[in-house]
């Protein structure tokens, strides 16, 4: 029978807290360890995760407690009460609402109406399908084009609630088309 002791399961801790984040995360945790305030570092750490995997997982979560050595009750505390962190992954298509006030004049609360009635989710949520996440952004520097929507850099203005079906529409076709031709792809390889 084979016995594994406790600093081998300290390594295989540490080996897969390695494996759910990237290197230079880790070196910078590892930088932030050392300190004697090491959970001051923790906003700045979960900063870092999000921006690179779009969100903070449960796997990234618990390797920045294994390699800060806080508890991991202490890294969920501050994902969930801080509003900018997610913890869920975004859909492929992100809607940002703007709610700056030339667009709240202009009427931008029907328009997110309809596109939470359309998609079924309310603002900070994602489409089951995992298609769409609809979110509110500040002003977006269009208030001529006011209301604005938002979606991959791609700004759509003057828009009204009966635009929102053929926009979630065309979107919904771009993602279809995208699932072809890596179907495709992946046949050829
Ligand atoms: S307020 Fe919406 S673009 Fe400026």
């Amino acid at each position: 029978m084979m016995h594994t002791s406790a600093t081998d399961n300290r390594e295989e801790v540490r080996r897969r807290s390695v494996e759910a984040l990237t290197p230079e995360i880790v070196a910078f945790i590892e930088r932030c360890a050392g300190d004697t305030h090491a959970t001051s570092h923790l906003i700045s750490i979960l900063h870092k995760v999000q921006s690179h995997f779009g969100y903070l997982g449960r796997e990234q979560m618990d390797a920045v407690a294994q390699l800060l050595q806080v508890p991991a009750a202490k890294v969920t505390g501050v994902a969930t009460f801080y509003h900018y962190f997610r913890l869920e992954p975004r859909g492929r298509f992100v809607i940002n609402v703007c709610l700056g006030t030339a667009c709240y004049v202009k009427g931008v609360e029907r328009v997110a109406d309809k596109l939470c009635e359309e998609l079924g989710i309310q603002f900070g949520e994602t489409t089951k399908d995992g298609l769409f996440s609809l979110e509110g952004t500040r002003c977006l520097g269009a208030c001529g084009l006011a209301p604005v929507v938002m979606i991959e850099d791609k700004v759509y203005g003057d828009m009204t609630p009966d635009q929102i079906p053929a926009l979630i529409e065309k979107h919904v076709f771009t993602a279809q088309r995208e699932e072809r031709e890596k179907a495709a792809n992946d046949a050829k390889s």
